[in-house]
């Protein structure tokens, strides 16, 4: 069958450049208040002389940052110097396991590597400042660290987690231990779900709760209210051994059990033990958006896709091609967890797709709030890929949105006005790929009213990425 690239397949190139330009051009302006840093992450490598790789979770990360200070921003992207990216370099050819692609192994290779311990240090999905240090994430056990002014990879941020857990990007800051709160999945023939915590100013890992599960779902991030934790198990499940004796790369071990429905462990946070679990419908989420309480009930917010078909859409052969056929929408879905039953009700669902979603994290998180902000698909428009900004109004279920022909925006990171007094008083930056100029460009726009402010643009394409921060200079 004949098939057509997609104009935005250009975000799926490698990009070789590694560039720094002390002033970027800039239309319309940068508003002279914000100073920092904003990081981004992402894969940037699609192939090496001797393989490609399959999916795009699977790219070789690369670090882009934009530095903004008296109405300026510069720029500077390099790769992250981990191990897969040195062997690989060196070699030609992929070494650890990647979230759908292997190196070629034995079986006798693969039963004597017990499990994950060649999984990757290939941190390509988010970043993270802890204990005044920059590291880059992903969901195997290694982080590694960066210098935030060069962007050199400086080693491996070790917090003493096992070889054989996995966790997720997305870990939480919680305000009131003063701790970072995360997730981790230790593989063994019997699987365990951890919490854990990394008080601040340490680098040493406290695990907090441990529940024994026969066969683990997929999970990329949880959710937190003040008192709880909330760990979403959808119906994708693995049996353990397969990972290790099927030959298959990670993410094809599991497999989609809609009859298990989704459940809600809900776990206390000051003893670590489980309150309660409660069951609602199958689906399917990696992002959790906010949770929070209100009397006696939980209300957790997620980007829910009905099933988990999206991981295949996002095979690099099928992202790059255009398609026939909808592309998996993620809607902004409520659920309301009553903390005295076992059913969790579903609340609303956005009419709006709404991905990668953001909010005013240190403001909001854990309490009651009004705006999300993401990446979605413009109804209209039949493309099988993220070509809009939305900001979602909670409290009214209203959407806005940016869009504009041929560009492809990512996350939007939303920075608030320093002494702002309401929640959405601030801007959102992200980086957008322009197909027909076939470079990306820093766009900021106010959050407000999703008008924009400014623009500024790079000489190349930025391959999509996954998640960034901004770092304030004067927090
Ligand atoms: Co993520």
């Amino acid at each position: 069958m004949e098939t057509k690239n997609s104009p935005y397949s250009l975000g799926f190139r490698t990009l070789e450049n590694e560039v720094l330009l002390d002033s970027l051009p800039v239309e319309g302006k940068i508003p002279e208040w914000i100073s920092g840093t904003l990081v981004r992450n992402g894969p940037a490598r699609f192939e090496t002389a001797k393989a490609n790789f399959r999916h795009w979770f699977d790219g070789l990360g690369m670090l882009h940052k934009f530095s903004f200070r008296n109405g300026k921003v510069s720029y500077a992207n390099r790769y992250l110097q981990s191990r897969a990216y040195k062997k690989t370099l060196k070699t030609g050819k992929i070494h650890y396991r990647e979230f759908a692609t292997d190196p070629c192994r034995s079986l006798l290779g693969r039963v004597g590597s017990l499990f994950f311990t060649e999984f990757t240090d290939n941190a390509n999905v988010n970043v993270t400042q802890i204990a005044q240090r920059f590291i880059a994430m992903t969901e195997a056990p290694m982080a590694v660290e960066f210098d935030i002014n060069t962007l050199e990879t400086t080693g491996v941020f070790d917090y003493g987690i096992s070889s054989r857990c996995m966790s997720t990007a997305h870990p939480h800051y919680d305000v009131r231990q003063k701790s970072f709160v995360n997730y981790g999945l230790q593989f063994s023939r019997t699987c365990t779900y951890h919490f854990y915590q990394i008080p601040e100013d340490t680098q040493k890992r406290v695990i907090t709760c441990s529940i024994p599960v026969k066969e683990p779902a997929y999970i990329h991030s949880f959710g937190m209210t003040e008192h709880f934790l909330i760990l979403a198990e959808f119906p994708l499940v693995v049996n353990p051994i397969q990972i290790v004796l099927s030959g298959k790369p990670f993410i094809e071990n599991f497999r989609w059990a809609p009859e298990r429905g989704t459940r809600f462990w809900i776990i206390d946070k000051n003893d670590g033990k489980v309150l309660k679990v409660s069951e609602t419908e199958a689906f399917f989420s990696f992002h959790h958006i906010n949770a929070f309480e209100r009397g006696r009930e939980i209300f957790m917010d997620i980007s829910g896709y009905p099933d988990a078909s999206v991981m295949n859409q996002l095979y690099l052969d099928s992202v790059r091609e255009v398609h026939k056929g909808e592309f998996a929408k993620t809607l902004f879905r409520r659920y309301r967890i009553p903390l005295n039953g076992n059913v969790a009700n579903e609340e609303f669902r956005s009419r709006e797709a709404i991905e990668l979603p953001r909010i005013h994290y240190s403001r909001c998180n854990t309490q009651e709030y009004r705006w999300v902000y993401g990446v979605g698909v413009r109804e209209k428009s039949q493309e099988d890929f993220y070509n809009q900004l939305v900001r979602l109004d909670v409290s009214s279920q209203e959407a806005q949105t940016w869009w504009e022909e041929g560009c492809y925006p990512g996350e939007p990171v939303f920075v608030p006005l320093p002494q702002s007094r309401s929640e959405g008083e601030g801007i959102l930056l992200s980086i957008v790929l322009d197909s027909k100029r076939e470079r990306s460009f820093l766009l900021i726009l106010d959050a407000r009213t999703l008008e924009e402010i400014g623009r500024a643009p790079v000489s190349h394409p930025i391959p999509f990425g996954f998640h960034g921060q901004f770092f304030g200079e004067n927090e």
